[in-house]
């Protein structure tokens, strides 16, 4: 990809919404870099990467805009699949080129929209010429590319000419109306007759920057009054979360050097109060990486706390994080090992509680990671579930009579939740359920100005018996 040139400068309107990227700067790049960075990035998720592993081969400058233009098409890319199979008789051999169509399609379809008066927040927009312009100059910054200008350039025409038929034509197509896999779609439908479609639309929907306030080192009221120095207005949640209003990169914000909190879904926040840890407690965390429940256990309680994770280069992320919030005692064990193995890590002395935030579908945080929903297969599904099994039954071995263990996952499908718990339950007679919130649906509602917003996880608690 050639470095950007000094051509136009075009700001996506999505640079504001997305937590992690850069403020923008008077340097933008050039809309057809973007373009044609953000179509790399998808080709590669098409081919099974994840989209924070693709965004990190793009050239840093490009990469803030490249993200909210990817982002924004993997919340439209069931309808970018259904024109771009409409439009194109026979799919172009060079996969960066069919990506390309398909965010210059659902960018395009936006445009429109917002022409006639009609946008939602969080979309970047363009005019329809300058989309249509840069989209085309997006074939000539590479070499494999130009030879696709033509094509680029009729489809994105006759899309124009032909939307609303076109549109007809999906309106049956679920793939392409909720912007899911269609088992994705059947699965949700089944389990939540009522719920499943407001499901969907909180998953399209771009989230919001939620703070964790580490009590150690500050307090609500002294991390809104630095934010509000720098001009931000926040949503207060509970004793501890709140809600950034104006989202930008975190670095930037007040208060992170100095660690005086976390970035964290209010959904997720709940996981270490459940627990109840109390000083002096022995507390396994046993998928533990990147560290954000694990923190806030140390934030609650001077507890001993082993963390465990089997992925080596993640559980440097816990290390980095808590070092950040001054979370780095002493009684902190870091180890990276599998949590289904326990002859390989545990030192036979039992523990008072134990958080089993086990690996699964992370189907209930896909409007964090919008890109979730396209990689994986509903077989996917038996094959968490089957691993979570396996890390429960180990962990369960591990526990202290009279103590807890909280199963968390960050799914909405029921084999990685209720299924799972119940199954759990029956089969360890030693096993009592306490109340925990269980399938928590992703939300967004504000009722009598209290504001409800997190995303979509399950959490069972299990005391076992002495
Ligand atoms: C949902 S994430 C944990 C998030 C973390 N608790 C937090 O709050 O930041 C699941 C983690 O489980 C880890 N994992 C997957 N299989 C594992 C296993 N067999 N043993 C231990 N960790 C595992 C993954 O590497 C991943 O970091």
């Amino acid at each position: 990809m050639r470095p950007h040139s000094e051509k136009k400068w075009i700001l996506p309107c999505e640079w504001a919404s997305q937590p992690t990227i850069a403020p923008m700067t008077n340097h933008a790049p050039a809309l057809s870099d973007s373009l044609v960075a953000a179509a790399h990035v998808l080709a590669d998720v098409e081919n099974g990467r994840s989209m924070t592993e693709a965004i990190t081969h793009i050239p840093s400058e490009l990469r803030p805009s490249t993200q909210a233009l990817a982002f924004y098409a993997m919340r439209h890319w069931g309808l970018a699949k259904g024109l771009t199979g409409l439009l194109v008789q026979r799919a172009p051999p060079n996969a960066v080129v069919s990506a390309l169509l398909g965010l210059s399609l659902v960018l395009l379809e936006a445009a429109l929209q917002a022409a006639k008066g009609a946008s939602m927040p969080g979309t970047p927009l363009y005019a329809v010429h300058t989309l249509v312009d840069q989209s085309v100059a997006a074939t000539q910054t590479q070499r494999d590319l130009m030879s696709y200008q033509g094509m680029v350039n009729a489809v994105l025409r006759r899309f124009q000419r032909e939307r609303d038929q076109l549109l007809a034509k999906l309106s049956t197509n679920l793939e392409a109306r909720y912007n899911h896999p269609s088992w994705w779609v059947h699965r949700l439908r089944r389990a939540y007759p009522d719920q499943w479609q407001s499901i969907l639309d909180v998953a399209n929907t771009p989230p919001p920057l939620t703070l964790r306030v580490n009590r150690r080192r500050a307090t609500v009221a002294s991390a809104v009054d630095a934010l509000t120095k720098q001009g931000l207005t926040c949503t207060l949640l509970d004793d501890f979360g709140l809600i950034v209003d104006q989202p930008r990169a975190i670095t930037s914000l007040a208060g992170y050097q100095e660690g005086w909190w976390s970035v964290q879904d209010a959904g997720a926040q709940l996981a270490a109060r459940l627990l109840d840890v109390k000083d002096g407690m022995r507390v396994l965390d046993a998928c533990a990486a990147p560290g954000g429940k694990a923190a806030h256990l140390l934030e609650l309680a001077a507890i001993e706390l082993t963390a465990i994770d089997v992925d080596g280069a993640r559980l440097e992320r816990v290390q980095h994080n808590l070092k950040r919030l001054g979370l780095s005692t002493p009684a902190l064990h870091l180890k990276a090992a599998d949590a289904s193995k326990t002859n390989t890590w545990w030192d036979k002395k039992p523990f008072d509680a134990i958080l089993a935030d086990v690996p699964c579908t992370a189907s209930g945080i896909v409007r964090r990671h919008p890109d979730i929903r396209w990689l994986r297969q509903e077989k996917d599904i038996d094959r968490m579930a089957k691993l979570q099994r396996e890390i429960l039954n180990q962990l369960w071995q591990t526990l202290a009579p009279g103590g807890k263990l909280l199963l968390v996952t960050c799914s909405v499908f029921p084999q990685e939740g209720e299924l799972l718990a119940a199954e759990f339950a029956t089969q360890h007679e030693d096993a009592v359920r306490l109340p925990a919130p269980g399938q928590l649906l992703p939300v967004i509602r504000t009722v009598d100005n209290i504001q409800t917003d997190h995303d979509g996880f399950f959490y069972a608690l299990f005391s076992r018996n002495a």
